[in-house]
Protein backbone atom coordinates (compact mmCIF):
# COMPACT_ATOMS: atom_id res chain seq x y z
CA UNK A 1 0.00 0.00 0.00
CA UNK A 2 1.46 3.68 -0.59
CA UNK A 3 2.58 5.09 2.35
CA UNK A 4 3.26 8.50 1.60
CA UNK A 5 2.43 10.30 4.70
CA UNK A 6 3.77 13.39 3.42
CA UNK A 7 0.60 15.97 2.96
CA UNK A 8 1.91 19.25 1.94
CA UNK A 9 1.27 22.59 1.31
CA UNK A 10 2.56 24.69 -1.45
CA UNK A 11 3.88 28.23 -0.28
CA UNK A 12 3.58 30.17 -3.44
CA UNK A 13 6.05 32.61 -2.73
CA UNK A 14 6.54 34.09 -5.93
CA UNK A 15 4.16 34.20 -8.88
CA UNK A 16 2.20 30.84 -8.32
CA UNK A 17 0.75 30.81 -11.78
CA UNK A 18 4.06 30.70 -13.60
CA UNK A 19 6.62 28.53 -11.76
CA UNK A 20 8.25 27.57 -14.55
CA UNK A 21 10.55 30.10 -16.52
CA UNK A 22 11.77 29.19 -20.51
CA UNK A 23 11.84 25.53 -19.32
CA UNK A 24 14.10 24.35 -22.48
CA UNK A 25 16.84 26.51 -21.44
CA UNK A 26 17.14 24.83 -17.99
CA UNK A 27 16.70 28.35 -16.16
CA UNK A 28 15.21 28.50 -13.08
CA UNK A 29 11.96 30.99 -12.50
CA UNK A 30 13.22 34.01 -11.02
CA UNK A 31 12.46 35.37 -7.56
CA UNK A 32 12.21 32.89 -4.51
CA UNK A 33 11.97 29.33 -5.49
CA UNK A 34 9.00 27.55 -4.42
CA UNK A 35 9.03 25.80 -1.17
CA UNK A 36 6.73 23.35 0.32
CA UNK A 37 5.55 23.32 3.70
CA UNK A 38 5.28 19.64 5.38
CA UNK A 39 2.96 19.38 7.94
CA UNK A 40 4.89 16.29 9.29
CA UNK A 41 5.92 17.83 12.53
CA UNK A 42 9.98 16.69 11.02
CA UNK A 43 12.84 19.12 10.16
CA UNK A 44 13.39 19.70 6.48
CA UNK A 45 16.27 21.83 5.19
CA UNK A 46 15.23 25.66 4.20
CA UNK A 47 17.31 26.75 1.42
CA UNK A 48 14.77 29.80 0.38
CA UNK A 49 17.32 32.24 0.88
CA UNK A 50 20.66 30.91 -0.08
CA UNK A 51 22.06 31.58 -3.19
CA UNK A 52 24.09 28.83 -4.94
CA UNK A 53 27.15 29.48 -6.98
CA UNK A 54 25.93 30.79 -10.59
CA UNK A 55 28.92 29.84 -12.90
CA UNK A 56 28.59 30.73 -16.42
CA UNK A 57 28.46 27.84 -19.35
CA UNK A 58 31.11 28.44 -22.30
CA UNK A 59 30.20 28.63 -25.47
CA UNK A 60 30.18 24.56 -25.98
CA UNK A 61 27.91 23.78 -23.25
CA UNK A 62 25.44 26.47 -24.35
CA UNK A 63 25.39 25.22 -27.38
CA UNK A 64 25.20 21.58 -26.02
CA UNK A 65 22.69 22.52 -23.77
CA UNK A 66 20.19 24.08 -26.32
CA UNK A 67 20.62 20.39 -28.53
CA UNK A 68 20.26 18.19 -25.77
CA UNK A 69 18.59 19.50 -22.54
CA UNK A 70 15.35 19.99 -24.09
CA UNK A 71 15.43 15.70 -24.24
CA UNK A 72 17.14 14.88 -21.35
CA UNK A 73 16.93 17.85 -18.87
CA UNK A 74 13.72 19.29 -16.83
CA UNK A 75 13.57 22.12 -14.45
CA UNK A 76 11.50 21.59 -11.41
CA UNK A 77 7.81 21.97 -11.84
CA UNK A 78 4.24 20.99 -10.11
CA UNK A 79 3.76 17.83 -12.33
CA UNK A 80 4.26 14.24 -11.71
CA UNK A 81 7.26 12.52 -13.83
CA UNK A 82 5.91 10.18 -16.00
CA UNK A 83 9.26 8.65 -15.99
CA UNK A 84 8.34 5.83 -18.10
CA UNK A 85 7.69 8.20 -21.29
CA UNK A 86 10.99 10.76 -20.22
CA UNK A 87 12.79 7.21 -20.37
CA UNK A 88 11.08 5.13 -23.21
CA UNK A 89 10.68 2.00 -21.17
CA UNK A 90 9.77 0.85 -17.68
CA UNK A 91 12.70 0.00 -15.87
CA UNK A 92 14.13 0.60 -11.90
CA UNK A 93 14.40 4.30 -11.65
CA UNK A 94 17.29 5.93 -8.76
CA UNK A 95 17.18 9.92 -8.23
CA UNK A 96 20.61 11.35 -7.70
CA UNK A 97 20.11 14.37 -5.51
CA UNK A 98 23.30 16.77 -5.77
CA UNK A 99 25.31 15.19 -8.26
CA UNK A 100 27.35 18.12 -9.14
CA UNK A 101 29.42 18.20 -12.18
CA UNK A 102 28.42 13.84 -12.07
CA UNK A 103 31.61 12.58 -11.64
CA UNK A 104 29.47 9.46 -9.93
CA UNK A 105 26.64 9.56 -11.91
CA UNK A 106 28.48 8.93 -15.31
CA UNK A 107 30.59 6.68 -14.06
CA UNK A 108 27.94 4.52 -12.43
CA UNK A 109 25.28 4.65 -15.22
CA UNK A 110 26.73 2.61 -17.88
CA UNK A 111 27.55 -0.06 -15.46
CA UNK A 112 23.66 0.07 -15.09
CA UNK A 113 22.31 0.14 -18.06
CA UNK A 114 18.70 -1.42 -16.90
CA UNK A 115 18.51 1.21 -14.55
CA UNK A 116 17.00 4.98 -15.20
CA UNK A 117 19.33 7.80 -13.44
CA UNK A 118 17.85 10.78 -12.30
CA UNK A 119 20.47 13.47 -11.44
CA UNK A 120 18.77 16.66 -9.88
CA UNK A 121 21.36 19.46 -9.39
CA UNK A 122 20.70 22.96 -8.49
CA UNK A 123 24.03 24.29 -10.07
CA UNK A 124 23.53 24.25 -14.10
CA UNK A 125 27.34 24.18 -14.94
CA UNK A 126 27.76 21.02 -12.94
CA UNK A 127 24.08 19.79 -15.17
CA UNK A 128 26.56 21.27 -18.20
CA UNK A 129 29.47 19.03 -17.40
CA UNK A 130 27.25 15.84 -17.00
CA UNK A 131 25.54 16.53 -20.25
CA UNK A 132 28.48 16.81 -22.17
CA UNK A 133 29.57 12.97 -20.68
CA UNK A 134 26.74 11.76 -21.27
CA UNK A 135 26.33 13.29 -24.63
CA UNK A 136 30.37 12.23 -25.61
CA UNK A 137 30.04 8.75 -24.22
CA UNK A 138 26.43 8.01 -25.48
CA UNK A 139 24.74 7.38 -21.92
CA UNK A 140 21.12 6.94 -22.69
CA UNK A 141 19.81 6.12 -19.41
CA UNK A 142 20.48 9.41 -17.23
CA UNK A 143 18.24 12.07 -17.22
CA UNK A 144 18.74 15.53 -15.54
CA UNK A 145 16.46 17.60 -13.52
CA UNK A 146 17.41 21.35 -12.01
CA UNK A 147 15.97 22.06 -8.96
CA UNK A 148 15.76 21.62 -5.35
CA UNK A 149 16.16 17.56 -4.89
CA UNK A 150 13.61 18.26 -1.67
CA UNK A 151 10.84 20.02 -3.78
CA UNK A 152 11.62 17.27 -6.43
CA UNK A 153 11.00 14.41 -4.66
CA UNK A 154 7.49 16.48 -3.09
CA UNK A 155 6.23 17.81 -6.16
CA UNK A 156 7.85 15.48 -9.05
CA UNK A 157 8.10 12.20 -8.02
CA UNK A 158 5.10 9.53 -7.28
CA UNK A 159 4.80 7.90 -4.08
CA UNK A 160 6.90 4.24 -4.07
CA UNK A 161 7.90 5.10 -7.38
CA UNK A 162 11.69 4.82 -6.71
CA UNK A 163 14.21 2.05 -6.62
CA UNK A 164 16.95 4.04 -5.01
CA UNK A 165 17.89 7.43 -3.82
CA UNK A 166 21.48 8.45 -3.56
CA UNK A 167 22.96 11.53 -1.76
CA UNK A 168 26.80 11.80 -2.32
CA UNK A 169 28.76 14.06 -0.48
CA UNK A 170 26.31 16.71 0.19
CA UNK A 171 26.91 20.10 1.23
CA UNK A 172 28.49 19.87 5.04
CA UNK A 173 27.08 23.18 6.10
CA UNK A 174 29.79 23.34 8.97
CA UNK A 175 28.86 26.40 10.87
CA UNK A 176 26.39 25.63 13.64
CA UNK A 177 23.68 28.11 12.71
CA UNK A 178 23.94 26.93 9.03
CA UNK A 179 23.26 23.12 10.40
CA UNK A 180 19.08 23.28 9.71
CA UNK A 181 20.32 23.57 5.87
CA UNK A 182 21.82 20.18 5.65
CA UNK A 183 19.97 18.08 3.51
CA UNK A 184 20.16 14.58 5.47
CA UNK A 185 17.21 15.94 8.30
CA UNK A 186 14.57 14.38 9.30
CA UNK A 187 11.91 15.70 7.34
CA UNK A 188 14.38 14.53 4.07
CA UNK A 189 14.42 10.70 5.12
CA UNK A 190 10.39 10.67 5.43
CA UNK A 191 10.05 12.36 2.19
CA UNK A 192 12.90 9.80 0.55
CA UNK A 193 11.17 7.20 2.45
CA UNK A 194 7.38 7.77 0.64
CA UNK A 195 9.15 7.78 -2.69
CA UNK A 196 11.13 4.42 -2.37
CA UNK A 197 8.79 1.42 -3.13
CA UNK A 198 9.80 -1.70 -0.68
CA UNK A 199 12.86 -2.99 -0.75
CA UNK A 200 14.42 0.42 -1.94
CA UNK A 201 17.45 1.36 -1.21
CA UNK A 202 18.81 4.94 0.18
CA UNK A 203 22.85 5.35 -0.10
CA UNK A 204 24.71 8.28 1.40
CA UNK A 205 28.62 9.28 1.43
CA UNK A 206 29.98 11.83 3.33
CA UNK A 207 33.89 13.14 3.79
CA UNK A 208 32.71 15.39 6.40
CA UNK A 209 33.22 14.21 10.35
CA UNK A 210 30.98 16.32 11.62
CA UNK A 211 28.27 15.66 9.05
CA UNK A 212 28.89 11.59 9.41
CA UNK A 213 28.30 12.38 13.33
CA UNK A 214 24.72 14.28 12.57
CA UNK A 215 23.73 11.34 10.92
CA UNK A 216 24.91 8.79 12.84
CA UNK A 217 22.01 10.48 14.94
CA UNK A 218 19.61 10.05 12.14
CA UNK A 219 20.14 6.60 10.92
CA UNK A 220 17.07 5.73 13.12
CA UNK A 221 14.82 8.28 13.54
CA UNK A 222 12.18 7.33 10.04
CA UNK A 223 10.77 3.97 11.18
CA UNK A 224 9.72 3.13 7.16
CA UNK A 225 13.82 2.76 6.80
CA UNK A 226 15.79 -0.17 7.94
CA UNK A 227 19.63 1.16 8.21
CA UNK A 228 21.29 -1.12 7.08
CA UNK A 229 24.93 0.34 7.21
CA UNK A 230 27.89 -0.15 5.13
CA UNK A 231 29.19 -2.14 3.38
CA UNK A 232 25.71 -3.90 2.71
CA UNK A 233 26.78 -7.37 -0.02
CA UNK A 234 23.59 -8.18 -0.46
CA UNK A 235 22.04 -4.58 -2.10
CA UNK A 236 19.49 -4.83 -4.63
CA UNK A 237 21.32 -1.61 -6.62
CA UNK A 238 24.81 -0.71 -7.00
CA UNK A 239 26.46 1.09 -4.10
CA UNK A 240 30.01 1.02 -5.46
CA UNK A 241 30.21 4.79 -6.12
CA UNK A 242 33.65 3.57 -8.48
CA UNK A 243 34.96 6.99 -8.64
CA UNK A 244 36.90 9.42 -6.29
CA UNK A 245 34.85 12.07 -6.98
CA UNK A 246 36.16 15.65 -6.98
CA UNK A 247 34.44 16.44 -3.88
CA UNK A 248 35.70 12.97 -2.09
CA UNK A 249 39.36 13.90 -3.55
CA UNK A 250 39.39 17.04 -1.84
CA UNK A 251 38.16 15.68 1.37
CA UNK A 252 40.84 12.63 1.05
CA UNK A 253 43.64 15.34 0.30
CA UNK A 254 42.98 16.66 4.18
CA UNK A 255 42.82 12.80 5.30
CA UNK A 256 39.32 12.70 5.60
CA UNK A 257 37.11 9.61 6.18
CA UNK A 258 34.68 9.11 4.23
CA UNK A 259 32.00 7.76 5.63
CA UNK A 260 28.74 5.78 3.45
CA UNK A 261 25.31 4.90 5.08
CA UNK A 262 22.88 2.80 3.09
CA UNK A 263 19.16 2.24 3.97
CA UNK A 264 16.20 -0.32 2.93
CA UNK A 265 12.51 0.92 3.05
CA UNK A 266 10.65 -1.15 4.65
C1 LIG B 1 29.57 19.04 -2.23
S1 LIG B 1 28.78 18.90 -3.78
C2 LIG B 1 28.91 17.17 -4.20
C3 LIG B 1 28.66 16.89 -5.65
C4 LIG B 1 28.77 15.44 -6.09
N1 LIG B 1 27.76 14.61 -5.48
C5 LIG B 1 30.17 14.89 -5.84
O1 LIG B 1 30.30 13.99 -5.02
O2 LIG B 1 31.11 15.37 -6.46
C6 LIG B 1 27.08 19.06 -3.35
C7 LIG B 1 26.21 19.39 -4.53
O3 LIG B 1 24.86 19.35 -4.13
C8 LIG B 1 24.15 20.41 -4.75
N2 LIG B 1 22.99 20.67 -3.91
C9 LIG B 1 22.98 21.18 -2.66
N3 LIG B 1 21.74 21.21 -2.17
C10 LIG B 1 20.93 20.71 -3.13
C11 LIG B 1 19.55 20.50 -3.22
N4 LIG B 1 18.73 20.80 -2.20
N5 LIG B 1 19.06 19.95 -4.35
C12 LIG B 1 19.87 19.64 -5.38
N6 LIG B 1 21.21 19.82 -5.35
C13 LIG B 1 21.72 20.35 -4.25
C14 LIG B 1 25.15 21.55 -4.83
O4 LIG B 1 24.84 22.47 -5.86
C15 LIG B 1 26.45 20.79 -5.10
O5 LIG B 1 26.70 20.66 -6.48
Amino acid sequence: MASAHVTCTIVAMNNPDSPIQRPGTGELPHGRPLQTEFDTGLDYPRLGSVTFRRGTLTDNQEALFEEHWPKLGLVLNDEQLDVDSWFGRHAKTVLEIGSGTGTSTAAMAPLEPDTNIIAVELYKPGLAKLLGSVVRANIDNIRMIRGDGVEVLARMIAPESLDGVRIFFPDPWPKARHHKRRIIQSGTLNLIATRLKPGGVLHVATDHADYAEWIDELVNVEPQLTYKGWPWEDAPLLTDRQVITKFEGKGMDKDHVIREYLWEKK
